[in-house]
C-alpha cells in the first residue's frame, strides 16, 4: 500500500486485502446460488462502482452474468443521510423476468437499498435479492433483508473504494476514516 496518505484520512479501517477476501467470500456464495440461473448485477452508482467490478470478476466464469447500472443520491453532499432517496439514472435494461442482483457499496438507515428493492421489485423479476459489501447497523430505520453481506462497518463515516465525502476519495483501494476537521472545513 501507499505509505503517503492523502489529506484528511485519519486511519484505514479496510485495507485493500480485506476487501478483496471479503469480495472473494460473498462471490463463492452466490457463485453457489445462482449455478442454474443465469443473474444479473445491478450496481448502484457512485458508490459500488469499485465493488460492482470487482464482485463481477471474482464470480466463476462459468456463470451466466449481466451487469447493468442505477443511480441514486441520498446524501447530498454532508455525511448525514437526508433520509430522501432520488434515482438519477435508472437500469439500461428491464428486469422482468430476471434474477436481479442488487450491488450496493453500504448499508445505514436501509432506506436506499429499501427504495431499490420496492423499486425493482414492482417490475416483476424473477428473483431479487441484495449483495452489500459493508453494514452498519447502528442507524437502520427499516427492517430491510440482505441476502450477502461483506464486512461489518465501525460506527463512524467512512470513505474509499467507491466511498466519497463530497465526491472526493472514491478513488483510494481501500476503505478509510476521516479527520474530524476535514467535516468543519
Ligand atoms: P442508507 O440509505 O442510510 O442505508 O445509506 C446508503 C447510502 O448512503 C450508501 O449507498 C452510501 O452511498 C451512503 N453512505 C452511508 N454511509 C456512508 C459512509 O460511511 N460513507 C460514505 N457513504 C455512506
Ligand atoms: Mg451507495
Amino acid at each position: 500500500m501507499n505509505t503517503v496518505t492523502p489529506k484528511g484520512i485519519a486511519a484505514i479501517v479496510f485495507t485493500a486485502e480485506e476487501i478483496a477476501a471479503a469480495t472473494v467470500r460473498l462471490a463463492e456464495v452466490i457463485a453457489r446460488d445462482y449455478a442454474s440461473e443465469p443473474v444479473l448485477l445491478v450496481g448502484v452508482l457512485k458508490g459500488a462502482l469499485f465493488f460492482t467490478a470487482d464482485l463481477a470478476r471474482a464470480l466463476p466464469d462459468s456463470l451466466d452474468i449481466s451487469i447493468d447500472f442505477l443511480a441514486v443520491t441520498s446524501y447530498g453532499n454532508s455525511d448525514r443521510s437526508s433520509g430522501e432517496v432520488r434515482l438519477l439514472k435508472d437500469m439500461s435494461e428491464g428486469a422482468e423476468g430476471k434474477h436481479v442482483l442488487i450491488v450496493e457499496d453500504i448499508i445505514d438507515n436501509g432506506l436506499t437499498l429499501s427504495y431499490l428493492q420496492d423499486l425493482i421489485g414492482r417490475r416483476h423479476p424473477a428473483s431479487l435479492r441484495s449483495c452489500v459489501l459493508l453494514d452498519k447497523p447502528y442507524r437502520r430505520r427499516v427492517d430491510v433483508k440482505v441476502d450477502y453481506l461483506g464486512l461489518t462497518c465501525p460506527d463512524t463515516f467512512i470513505v474509499g473504494y467507491g466511498l466519497d465525502y463530497q465526491e472526493k476519495y472514491r478513488n483510494l483501494p481501500y476503505l478509510a476514516r476521516l479527520e474530524p476537521w476535514v467535516f468543519e472545513g
